[in-house]
């Protein structure tokens, strides 16, 4: 395709090292529809004939369906799925192949295909995620009444709901679905037209391309469109931000299986034996979850470490802009959907969460807030007889409501018997009816307002 200039073809390296081929053909239903979206308006502005153009986007067809039956043959010398596509529509149309290149360079025509083919990835896995934001909603109406205990340090603070800890991950999930959002609204401008990196002397129609592959409008800046990656970046760091979510909740779930904890049991088809162990049942699919946020995030890196130092317009190095996309939406959309099967069919073992709940001094807070409230102690003196209480407490191997009343009046005279009512786990998170707190008829709504986002009731 470039071998005018050149008394000798490439060595065998050469080849091997510029091939994209190899992984860039999936680009190749996007390079079909850029083709035809180009040769459309090649026509229109008489760039082209029609004939030529007819031809032409009848050879595109037929190499659509030849790759949709056979795959997209590799072959190095053809360097990439742009020129393995002008290569065949050779052979199919003859010389007037050659006519689709006009007006444009593979620079703005794989700037155009990788937009295309990340858009369509963003809207994947926007998708899964609304299908996970349904799991944890659905779970977390369930147990909007079941008690846990809340961690801080991993230490029992307070009591929870299940269901509030489920929609905690609700809302995560709902902000890397606004990223994703976000990074559409950015990507959706056209490249096409931008040529190789100045514009072109053709009377080119922008707009026609830009709305037939249904971009909001032409990008503004020949120079910047085929040397701007920052799309790829942004769905790059959608999908971080989105697989650290995920690790967060595939470690929480890992520790919950454990045996000393027992909060939960794994659904078969997500876990796996062990060849030596009989007794064992593993959470692999939850510690690949893990194990895939920290490649989702390599990704990221490797895409913004080739980019950084670069100078305006193409170089090469882009090229390798592709492969830790590929890899990351691939990594992210098994994780997405292995998480949502976690979340749907794992069994939450809600007797052992409330008793957990009870031990651990969790109520301390509230019978704090119980002297601040009832015998208009400052907090930081309530603070110092509640201690005094737990030490007790822990002295006797009791809980907190264990202990006799002449024993906590002991401690400070003006407890009196109401306080034991504070003191359940159950009074505990009927207390914190805050907007957005742990409450149950507080969880009630979340899942209320969760389900009218998602439509889940209509
Ligand atoms: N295969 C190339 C890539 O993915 C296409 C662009 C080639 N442009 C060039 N000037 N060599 O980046």
């Amino acid at each position: 395709m470039w071998g005018g200039r050149f008394a000798d073809g490439p060595s065998a390296i050469m080849r091997e090292i510029n091939a994209s081929i190899p992984f860039d053909k999936a680009l190749w239903r996007q390079d079909i529809a850029g083709s035809l979206a180009h040769i459309a308006m090649l026509a229109k502005q008489g760039i082209v004939s029609e004939d030529d153009a007819a031809a032409i986007r009848k050879g595109l067809s037929q190499i659509a369906a030849e790759y949709e039956k056979d795959g997209v043959p590799e072959d190095w010398d053809l360097e990439d799925i742009h020129m393995t596509t002008e290569s065949r529509l050779a052979d199919i149309v003859g010389p007037a192949a050659g006519r689709l290149h006009t007006a444009r360079s593979r620079n703005d025509q794989v700037a155009t295909d990788f937009r295309l083919w990340v858009r369509e990835a963003i809207d994947q896995m926007d998708a899964g995620l609304e299908q996970l934001q349904r799991a944890l909603v659905m779970r977390a109406g369930e147990h909007a009444d079941h008690i846990m205990p809340g961690f801080t340090h991993l230490q029992t603070a307070q009591p929870v709901t299940l269901g509030h800890h489920l929609m905690a991950y609700y809302e995560m999930i709902r902000r890397d679905r606004s990223r994703l959002t976000d990074a559409r609204t950015r990507l959706n401008e056209s490249p096409l037209g931008s040529a190789a990196l100045a514009g072109t002397g053709f009377p080119i129609d922008r707009d026609m391309t830009a709305r037939e592959l249904g971009f909001d409008r032409p990008t503004a800046n020949s120079l910047d469109a085929v040397s701007d990656r920052d799309f790829a970046m942004d769905y790059l760091y959608a999908a971080s931000t989105c697989a650290l979510h995920l690790s967060r909740l595939a470690e929480e779930l890992i520790i919950w299986a454990s045996q000393p904890y027992g909060f939960v049991r794994m659904p078969d088809t997500l876990s796996t034996g062990s060849s030596i162990m009989p007794q064992k049942k593993n959470p692999d699919a939850a510690e690949l979850v893990r194990g895939h946020a920290g490649r989702v995030i390599g990704c990221h890196t490797a895409l913004m470490i080739t980019m950084k130092g670069l100078p305006l317009a193409y170089s090469k190095d882009m090229q390798d802009d592709k492969p830790p996309v590929f890899e990351a939406a691939g990594l992210m959309a098994l994780s997405i959907a292995a998480m949502t099967g976690m979340i749907a069919d794992s069994t939450f073992k809600t007797d052992r969460m409330r008793e957990a709940a009870q031990l651990g001094y969790a109520t301390a807070t509230d019978l704090a807030d119980w002297l601040v409230t009832e015998a208009d102690i400052p907090f930081r003196d309530a603070h110092h007889i509640t201690g005094a209480a737990v030490k007790l407490a822990e002295q006797r191997g009791a809980a907190l409501d264990e202990l006799p009343l002449e024993d906590l009046r002991a401690i400070d005279t003006r407890i009196d018997e109401r306080v034991f009512k504070a003191l359940s786990v159950d009074a505990s998170v009927a207390a914190r009816a805050s907007y957005g707190g742990t409450a149950p008829q507080q969880v009630r709504s979340q899942v209320e307002r969760a389900r009218a986002q998602l439509g889940m009731d209509e």
